[in-house]
């Protein structure tokens, strides 16, 4: 099964993809998280990604397309995969249609996450990732079972730079501008499906489990 996360930034795209990786035994493939990987490590590709994801900009396609074409073509990818963050814009769909056309195949669902603008600025002040493995929680609803600390790995658990309010508003308006436009890309594929991403985490995954079956 092939599967679309879409949503603004902090809809829960990524919880809800970890979710659906393990259920359905897929590989969660998160551009964000391939960036933030490949910051931490120093490679060229994190410190050019850096420079637009603390602006809450988007990273240009040409970086992103090829990086996601490619992790798309492993083995672990042959039964499927879950893509959280990808695509992001109307030319990344189309290159994702292009390379799956190639080898006859296309895309299954993209799930929207819809959740209000009003919620998120709330829900990113509260999410704190580990600095090591990524984990992320939320100081409410998912808190750590010690304070600052990542259950998973023990490292520290901080607020991701561009969790900053003022740039979440950026990312948010990014978002309206060049992420939304694939609602109604998709919505023509006839493979959108959209859940109330405003419900308790277990909810939205249950809805999103409902649409892709058992
Ligand atoms: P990325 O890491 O993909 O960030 P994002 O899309 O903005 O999404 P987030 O990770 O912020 O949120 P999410 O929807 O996954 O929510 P989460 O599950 O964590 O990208 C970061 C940056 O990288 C971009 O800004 C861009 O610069 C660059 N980039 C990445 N991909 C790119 C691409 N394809 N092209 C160009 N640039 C790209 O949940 C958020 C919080 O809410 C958590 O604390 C969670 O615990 C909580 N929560 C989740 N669900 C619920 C619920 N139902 N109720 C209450 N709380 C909830």
């Amino acid at each position: 099964m092939k599967i679309i996360m879409l949503g603004a930034p902090g809809a829960g795209k990524g919880t809800q993809a970890k979710q659906i990786a393990d259920k359905y035994g897929i590989p969660h493939i998160s551009t964000g998280d391939i960036f933030r990987a490949n910051l931490k490590q120093g490679t060229e590709l994190g410190k050019k990604a850096k420079e637009y994801m603390d602006q809450g900009l988007l990273v240009p396609d040409e970086l992103t397309c090829d990086l996601v074409m490619d992790r798309i073509g492993q083995e672990d990818c042959k039964n499927g995969f879950v893509l959280d963050g990808f695509p992001r814009t109307i030319p990344q769909a189309e290159a994702l249609d292009k390379a799956l056309a190639n080898i006859n195949e296309k895309m299954d669902y993209a799930v929207d996450v819809d959740v209000p603008d009003e919620n998120i600025v709330n829900r990113m002040s509260g999410r704190r990732a580990c600095i090591n493995c990524g984990a992320t929680y939320h100081i409410v609803s998912i808190p750590t079972k010690v304070e600052g600390i990542c259950d998973r790995c023990g490292e520290k658990v901080v607020l991701r730079d561009d969790d900053q309010p003022e740039t979440v508003k950026k990312r948010l308006n990014v978002y309206h501008e060049q992420t939304q436009p694939l609602i109604d890309y998709y919505k023509k594929q006839d493979i959108l499906r959209t859940v109330d991403g405003t419900q308790p985490m277990e909810q939205v995954f249950g809805a999103i489990v409902e649409i892709l079956g058992a």
